[in-house]
């Protein structure tokens, strides 16, 4: 809960800015900005109706192994689960009257898990993939990503097009695995990113291809890595949060929590907050 009420007193802290601000400023803005929030809020509480979730619970899946959108801390957000996708979905929920439960689980399982409604949603900085699209829904997008290379730090890997002859590590069912695939290499793929990060420390490999948030906090955890990006051969990637086809209430009601985020600020907060957390 600690971390929770430290968002809420952030957003008090810049509700309070802003409307002193506004106070000085023009109060047309202020006005403005207020009346599209409420609006988003009543749309909000509107989507939320249709909605039916056992004991009043939302149960989401996601795979606590990708820092810093949701990992396992001694105290989390939602009990021992922390990250930026935790606080998201722990507002959603709050946003709709809910309960929210985490289903930790394997990446790969997470589609499996939603068609046959053991999970009622997943939020597992998911990219929005058309393939995937095919056999669950998402969201609109709540974040951009792209694909990097974690190299030692004293590696010639400049590009994308170095790694070729080189020792390449994946992740097992994230779509840096897809990527490297389809540049024709051989790579080695890894159940968790903490493992392939291991391997690069040791020198057990060359490369390790991820998305990029995530490099981010694995460089600053380890002594001896950067990061090298190719944004010619890694094009940008949205995240989503994946409900099942048809369920079209629970969606909206996503949707509509995910919208007043973005416009009231709270998203950008709770991205910078995870994103400047060393744990
Ligand atoms: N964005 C990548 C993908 O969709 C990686 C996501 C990994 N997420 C996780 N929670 N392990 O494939």
């Amino acid at each position: 809960m600690k971390k929770l009420s430290k968002v809420v007193a952030l957003s008090l802290t810049a509700a309070l800015a802003a409307s002193v601000l506004g106070a000085c400023g023009s109060s047309d803005k202020k006005t403005e900005t207020a009346a599209a929030e409420s609006a988003a809020e009543t749309e909000a509480a509107q989507a939320a109706e249709g909605v039916s979730l056992e004991d009043n619970t939302l149960v989401a899946g996601t795979n606590a192994e990708f820092p810093p959108f949701e990992y396992v801390a001694g105290q989390g957000v939602i009990d021992e689960f922390d990250g930026i996708d935790m606080a998201i979905i722990k507002q959603i929920a709050d946003d709709n009257g809910w309960n929210v439960k985490i289903n930790n689980m394997e990446f790969d399982s997470l589609s499996v898990a939603l068609k046959n409604g053991q999970i009622n949603c997943a939020i597992a900085g998911m990219t929005i993939t058309d393939e995937r699209k095919e056999e669950i829904t998402f969201s609109d997008p709540y974040y951009t990503a792209t694909q990097v290379m974690i190299v030692p730090e004293d590696s010639t890997i400049a590009s994308a097009k170095d790694m070729e002859g080189k020792k390449i590590s994946v992740i097992q069912g994230y779509t840096g695995e897809t990527v490297v695939q389809e540049l024709g290499y051989q790579y080695d793929s890894f159940k968790k990113g903490a493992d392939a990060v291991l391997e690069l420390v040791n020198g057990k490999c060359d490369v390790l291809v991820i998305d990029s948030a995530t490099a981010e906090q694995y460089v600053k955890e380890n002594k001896g890595l950067k990061i090298v990006e190719d944004p010619e051969a890694f094009a940008n990637e949205q995240y989503g949060i994946a409900v099942q086809k048809g369920d079209d209430a629970l969606l909206n009601a996503i949707n509509a929590s995910l919208k007043k985020m973005q416009e009231d600020g709270t998203m950008d907060k709770i991205i910078a907050e995870y994103m400047d957390k060393t744990e």
